[in-house]
């Protein structure tokens, strides 16, 4: 009996490393998860006033199918987080491949973001898209959790679309890629016919 619980005893096993419990420096963790390949998004709600407004966020992933659910990861404080507590919905704009600067402009402070795009009120919400979107999402704050110096916004997303003839920008090392073509196709395994208008 004593041998068969051997395993389960948790005192037996070894204690941390130094190494396991000193943690990764700030620069090194940048480097490994900046090697991470992301999309860019516009996360945009609208103020008390109803004035829009938003930033830019490459931290968005998919959650959940049912219920639909995707979050994203945002810097506290955030004059646009403060904006969709009070709100409860923000709309997710995925840039398209030729929107690097609309992605600069949505990262710096400033009074009217908006000013300077083309934008239009999503159906659902009447919360701002960004016309340069090749997909968007609107959603419903579905939770908000702390998470170190960022909080994790959930949004239950209630309507959404994307554009099959359009290519996404990414963001890799700190600089923009152009994401242009599947693997296949420039390949020459696939022919514009295999992918273009379907996925
Ligand atoms: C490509 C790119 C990706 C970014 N991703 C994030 C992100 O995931 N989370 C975040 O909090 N800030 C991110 N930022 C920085 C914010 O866009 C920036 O701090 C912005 O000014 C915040 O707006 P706010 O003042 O309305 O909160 C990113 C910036 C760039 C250029």
């Amino acid at each position: 009996m004593e041998d068969e619980m051997a395993g389960t005893d948790v005192t037996a096993c070894p204690a941390a490393t130094p190494e396991q419990t000193a943690g990764i420096e700030p620069e090194q963790f940048r480097r490994v998860m900046g090697s991470l390949l992301s999309g860019v998004c516009i996360i945009g709600s609208a103020d008390a006033a109803g004035a829009p407004c938003g930033l830019t966020c490459s931290a968005v992933c998919s959650v959940s199918l049912e219920p639909p659910l995707l979050l994203f990861c945002v810097k506290t404080p955030s004059s646009t987080l403060d904006a969709i507590r009070a709100r409860g919905a923000f709309v997710v704009s995925l840039l398209d491949v030729e929107s690097h600067a609309i992605s600069d402009l949505f990262a710096k402070p400033a009074p009217d973001k908006f000013a300077s795009v083309a934008w239009r009120g999503a159906a659902h919400t009447g919360l701002p898209l960004i016309d340069a979107a090749l997909a968007h999402a609107e959603c419903a704050v579905h939770d908000i959790v702390e998470a170190g110096d960022h909080v994790i916004v959930l949004g239950r997303v209630l309507a959404g679309d994307a554009d099959p003839r359009r290519f996404p920008l990414g963001y890799w090392r700190r600089d923009y890629m152009r994401v242009l073509r599947p693997v296949d196709f420039l390949d020459g395994t696939d022919t514009e016919a295999d992918w273009i208008g379907e996925f």
